[in-house]
């Protein structure tokens, strides 16, 4: 691994350590954890209803695993948090909700998501604000934290509030507006641009679209004779970030099974050998957004090291008179939580000091 890919992996790894810390109520202010927390950038994606969230998040993780399909699937946020594992190593999955318990069959997590969602809402077409935490260890994938949102919605369906379309619009905009939030804003081919919600909303939590990247999905679906040149080509509408189109599965390549790997394929070959898209075949696709976003998540977390670093090194000193305090009862857990920050956190440390010219080491410890 790189020092960078060792620093952000470790950021990963201490923002995970937080959450299972969670509701712990500790002397340890909590600004602690959510500060660390946000220190570093995610990715959430947002459009309307079968716009193709879930499943432009599943090809970037390179897995299936996610709920997907027509309707409101997608009725909580689910955090996932990718950790890039030496190579050779077993690829497992992991729930918040379920710790110790190490899933390796992927429809398995699928299959506990769609649970975990009933559990909250009731085996309805309900929302609720309750993020599932998912981490999914793998040599397969970047250090990458990812965020799959209900869709954005006009109106309510059968059995849904009218208020659902306001709820729904609430929690994901308390994603996005989040100046770390990366915004992958999904737009489906098929549908008129300027009616975008997931365009509509980004322009508007990030009106200079620094941290916007603009995705059309479902170009195999357009109307034969027309194409989204206009849009894949900025005329339309245009974005600082370039758009990407892509080609995911479709519902009856789902229910045929059609892995991952014979997706992507097809997908490579869609573009490759597409009159209309061709010339923009190497910046088009799932793996090419992919490759984009880690590159930009790179370059985010390098300009914010000093910062991060910091950040830290604060902690760091909070930690460890909260550790001091602890002869007075406190959960095991939350002691032995405590203690791996701790530890994550001066790895990171010394990983900056050891390997990071350029930047000062944020304290002087
Ligand atoms: P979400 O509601 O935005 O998360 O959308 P999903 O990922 O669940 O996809 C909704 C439906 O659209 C599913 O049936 C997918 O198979 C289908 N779909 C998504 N993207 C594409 C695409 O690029 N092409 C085709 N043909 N179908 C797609
Ligand atoms: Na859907
Ligand atoms: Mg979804």
């Amino acid at each position: 691994m790189t020092t960078m890919e060792s620093l952000i992996g470790l950021v990963n790894r201490i923002q995970r350590a937080c959450t299972v810390l969670g509701d712990y109520g500790g002397a340890a202010d909590n600004n602690t954890f959510s500060s660390l927390w946000e220190a570093l950038p995610s990715v959430a994606v947002v459009g309307g209803q079968s716009s193709g969230k879930s499943s432009v998040l599943e090809s970037i993780v390179g897995r299936d695993f996610l709920p997907r399909g027509s309707g409101i699937v997608t009725r909580r946020p689910l955090v996932l948090q990718l950790h890039k594992l030496e190579s050779g190593s077993q690829e497992y999955a992991e729930f918040l909700h379920l710790p110790r318990r190490k899933f390796t069959d992927f429809a398995v997590v699928r299959q506990e998501i769609q649970d975990e969602t009933d559990r909250v809402t009731g085996k309805t077409k309900q929302i609720s604000p309750i993020p599932i935490h998912l981490s999914i260890y793998s040599p397969n994938v970047v250090n990458l934290t990812l965020i799959d949102l209900p869709g954005l919605t006009k109106v309510a369906v059968e059995g849904q509030p009218e208020s659902i379309v306001q709820e729904i619009e609430t929690m994901v905009r308390s994603y996005v507006e989040k100046p770390n939030c990366i915004i992958l804003a999904i737009s489906p081919a098929n549908q008129d641009i300027a009616t975008s919600d997931a365009i509509k909303l980004a322009k508007e939590v990030d009106p200079t679209g620094e941290r916007t990247f603009g995705v059309l999905t479902k170009l195999d679906l357009m109307d034969k004779g027309t194409n989204a040149l206009d849009v894949l080509e900025g005329r339309s509408y245009r974005l600082l970030h370039p758009w990407v189109g892509i080609v995911n599965r479709s519902q009856a390549d789902i229910n045929r099974n059609v892995d991952m790997i014979v997706a992507r394929r097809k997908e490579r070959e869609y573009f490759a050998t597409s009159s209309d898209y061709g010339h923009l075949a190497n910046k088009m696709g799932s793996e090419y957004l992919a490759k984009l976003l880690s590159q930009h998540l790179e370059s985010v977390i390098r300009a914010r090291i000093p910062s991060i670093t910091s950040l830290i090194n604060k902690s760091i000193d909070e930690l460890e008179s909260e550790m001091d305090h602890l002869g007075r009862p406190i959960a095991l857990d939350a002691g032995a939580q405590l203690y791996t920050i701790l530890e994550l956190c001066r790895a990171f440390e010394r990983i900056f000091k050891e390997h990071l010219d350029g930047g000062r080491p944020g304290g002087d410890r």
